[in-house]
């Protein structure tokens, strides 16, 4: 048993509601809080003093100084398995050109899945390591990562192949995705429903014999699958056994319609959703997951997470780290500047990067710190949470831990 403290305060993120709008005074704040742990669980948050006595035989793990105590992050939406990059796009894009734009000129995910086609697979997973290497110094300890640059059987189990050994002795949890449904490819000769069929004949039993993935994902949009053909797509799936998410509503509506009527764990995108759509997803069980990486790699508006929030939704901020619509991957960065545009609580704004962050992977063994729960953790430097989205992202956690073992 290890008792790890004492911080300044420990915000458990517990009693908080899965769905809505938070007030910052449902959050708990534990002063002089410290936790107690054992085989990487916690088995105690609360007062560090009383921990001590009560645990007399417990090793303690001193914190010197002042720091709040959060849960490790959850990135619930990343594109993190890629080679090369796209700043030719980037420039191309604060020049003026729109992301279709350039997609249709032969520059958006087409070049990544050219880049990444070229890399091999041992070069693709030491890419990742280091990617995963930088989210968890930063305070993430859970990170979903999708292919979705192979585009064919191949390179679509290359890159999920990458995943898994870059997720082998990695210090975070590591949730792969199969998004071989990204875009129709340009080298298939067939239409887009026709791919798809060859991914449920091809690809995902072959993801599924290798165990590389139990998560299913596809581009809904005028660019890339329609919601006829993506329906019968994610419903075979799902009997042949996966669960299934969609990115959704980016730059047309559509996709997180039929995210509810799938059952969908989550909805990925709605920068473009309408009252509509808010309110669907209100009423559904499907995680509202945000994306405010892809609204700055973009220079377009943030996805209405205020009104989703108000509407009732279940509401999760992922950085969606891909090499085009969002190269910076510092998810509190982000969450704290959409925060500040969208008029998000401190409360909301934690949650969508926790709890809630979890329930859009399915998780409920983190996100928040209770008995149970994997001693996923960080602390930053400071005295108060306030500080932490106050500083907009520049403040970074100087310790981290990953089921109770320091990181950083
Ligand atoms: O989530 N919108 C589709 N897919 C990614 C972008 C991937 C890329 O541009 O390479 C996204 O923004
Ligand atoms: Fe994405």
């Amino acid at each position: 048993m290890t008792l790890i403290g004492p911080f300044t305060q420990v915000l458990p993120l517990t009693g908080m509601p899965l769905k809505g709008a938070v007030a910052d005074d449902a959050l708990q704040v534990i002063p002089n809080g410290g936790v107690l742990t054992e085989s990487g669980l916690i088995l105690a948050v609360g007062d560090f003093e009383k921990l001590r006595k009560d645990q007399p035989k417990s090793q303690i793990q001193e914190v010197q100084g002042d720091h709040v105590l959060l849960p490790g992050f959850v990135d619930c939406h990343t594109h993190l398995c890629f080679a090369g990059n796209r700043s030719k796009d980037y420039a191309l894009r604060i020049a003026g050109k729109s992301y279709l734009e350039i997609a249709r000129a032969g520059g958006g995910i087409w070049d990544s899945v050219t880049q990444t086609r070229q890399a091999s697979e041992t070069q693709l997973a030491e890419l990742l390591k280091e990617r995963i290497a930088r989210h968890s110094k930063e305070g993430v300890t859970t990170i979903e990562v999708k292919s979705g640059y192979g585009l064919n059987v191949e390179q679509e189990l290359k890159q999920l192949r990458a995943i898994k050994k870059a997720s082998e002795n990695s210090k975070a949890d590591i949730i792969a995705t199969c998004l071989a449904a990204h875009i129709p490819p340009r080298d298939f000769s067939g239409s887009a429903s026709v791919y798809l069929e060859y991914l449920l004949n091809y690809v995902l039993p072959k993801v599924s014999k290798e165990k590389l993935a139990s998560r299913v994902d596809i581009f809904i949009e005028v660019s890339a699958f329609n919601s006829t053909d993506a329906t019968d797509y994610l419903r075979a799936a799902k009997q042949m056994g996966f669960e299934v998410t969609i990115h959704a509503d980016q730059f047309t509506t559509g996709g997180s319609e039929v995210a509810v009527n799938v059952g969908a764990l989550s909805a990925d995108h709605l920068e473009a959703s309408t009252e509509k759509e808010i309110k669907k997803l209100a009423a559904s069980e499907t995680v509202a997951v945000v994306l405010p990486g892809a609204s700055l790699g973009l220079g377009i508006g943030f996805a209405p997470a205020r009104k989703l929030l108000d509407a009732g939704a279940c509401l999760a901020i992922a950085s969606d780290w891909n090499p085009g619509s969002a190269p910076m991957g510092d998810l509190l960065m982000q969450a704290s500047v959409l925060s500040a545009f969208e008029k998000l609580t401190t409360a909301e704004t934690f949650a969508g990067l926790t709890y809630r962050a979890a329930k859009a992977l399915n998780l409920n063994d983190r996100g928040s710190l209770e008995n149970g729960s994997i001693a996923d953790m960080q602390a930053y430097p400071c005295k108060d949470y306030r500080e932490i989205l106050y500083h907009q992202g520049k403040l970074k956690p100087a310790q981290v831990w990953k089921a109770s073992e320091p990181v950083i």
